[in-house]
């Protein structure tokens, strides 16, 4: 969608947005997938509900792009506005136990940063790739840790209310990838509560992590982690192993010979051939488990 040649862009300015006209998303997601939209960067966070409301009074439809690691957008022109915050560095303070994290910030970063500190408990989550305000909305974990066992608060922008709010981490349900935050809330800062470790211990862990995600993970191609949420008591991608579908592909997206829940894109894969093998799979483990797959990935769709 175009809207930098129109006279929105002005009041744009004044609420401190910045207007990047026709980025591709392919550039802009892990996927390497995705059409071409104007980017809007919001500046200040509190400016953000007057952005808001100025996009709907024009009737401009946007989606919110964190780190862009765990979607896969469209081909062609997009009908959306795409928007994001800056990034965050030195976005990080902290005080005690508890560390401030600006939502842009990410995720591996701030695992980093907050082990320097001696504060740990996250090291599980050092490959995942992504923002914090990603890992946040859908619960990120891996190696037996998730982002929310830490959260104490986070501001964010509440579409339902018009305005950013700010909510205890008690009040915020996390599941398995799964939490209880609306789909068009924006994170916008997390207090996580970490526990003291002596940076040595926490480095130790985070090696282990690091060594059994490259032994098992396609980390130097472009994917997007698991395409499928894990069944209750179920391993998506060793069934799909099963099924012999490591290899299997539809135009340049191919389910990945390393592991079989993630699928890549080895060349120049659109949208279509990505979505076409994600319900080829889907239906194959249906014929063959009776189970039907959910997707992790986010598909924003045209
Ligand atoms: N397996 C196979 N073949 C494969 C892949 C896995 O047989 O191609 C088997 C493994 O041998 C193992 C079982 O399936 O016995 C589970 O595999 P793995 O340990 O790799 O874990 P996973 O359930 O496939 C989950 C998360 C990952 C996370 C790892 C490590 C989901 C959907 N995936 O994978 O998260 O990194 O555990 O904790 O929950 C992501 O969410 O994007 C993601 C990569």
């Amino acid at each position: 969608m175009k809207i930098s040649d129109k006279p929105i862009t002005v009041k744009l300015k004044q609420l401190h947005v910045d207007v990047r006209p026709g980025i591709s998303l392919a550039d802009k997601t892990s996927l390497g997938i995705g059409g071409t939209t104007d980017l809007l960067v919001l500046n200040r966070f509190d400016a953000i509900p007057d952005v808001m409301r100025l996009l709907a009074s024009e009737g401009i439809a946007h989606k919110f792009l964190g780190g862009g690691t765990n979607i896969l957008v469209a081909d062609g022109e997009l009908p959306w506005v795409v928007l994001q915050l800056p990034p965050a560095q030195p976005g990080m303070q902290v005080e005690g136990n508890v560390a401030t994290v600006a939502a842009s910030a990410d995720l591996g970063g701030t695992v980093t940063f907050c082990a320097k500190r001696d504060l740990g408990g996250m090291e599980g989550l050092i490959g995942v790739p992504g923002s914090i305000g990603g890992a946040l909305r859908m619960n990120a974990g891996a190696y037996g840790t998730q982002i929310g066992s830490y959260v104490r608060e986070v501001e964010l922008y509440r579409a339902a209310t018009g305005t950013n709010e700010t909510l205890r981490g008690n009040d915020i349900r996390f599941d398995y990838r799964h939490t209880s935050f609306a789909p068009d809330d924006v994170m916008l800062r997390v207090k996580l509560e970490l526990p003291s470790k002596p940076y040595k211990e926490i480095v130790a862990g985070i090696r282990v992590c690091n060594e059994k995600r490259r032994s098992s993970q396609p980390l130097n191609q472009k994917s997007a982690g698991c395409i499928f949420k894990n069944p209750p008591g179920g391993s998506a991608g060793r069934m799909i192993d099963e099924l012999k579908l490591k290899g299997h592909g539809v135009g340049d997206a191919m389910v990945s010979d390393r592991h079989a829940n993630f699928f890549v894109n080895t060349g120049s894969a659109s949208c279509a051939d990505m979505l076409k093998l994600i319900d080829d799979v889907r239906e194959r483990v249906r014929t063959a488990y009776g189970i039907e797959l959910e997707n992790e990935v986010i598909v924003w769709r045209n």
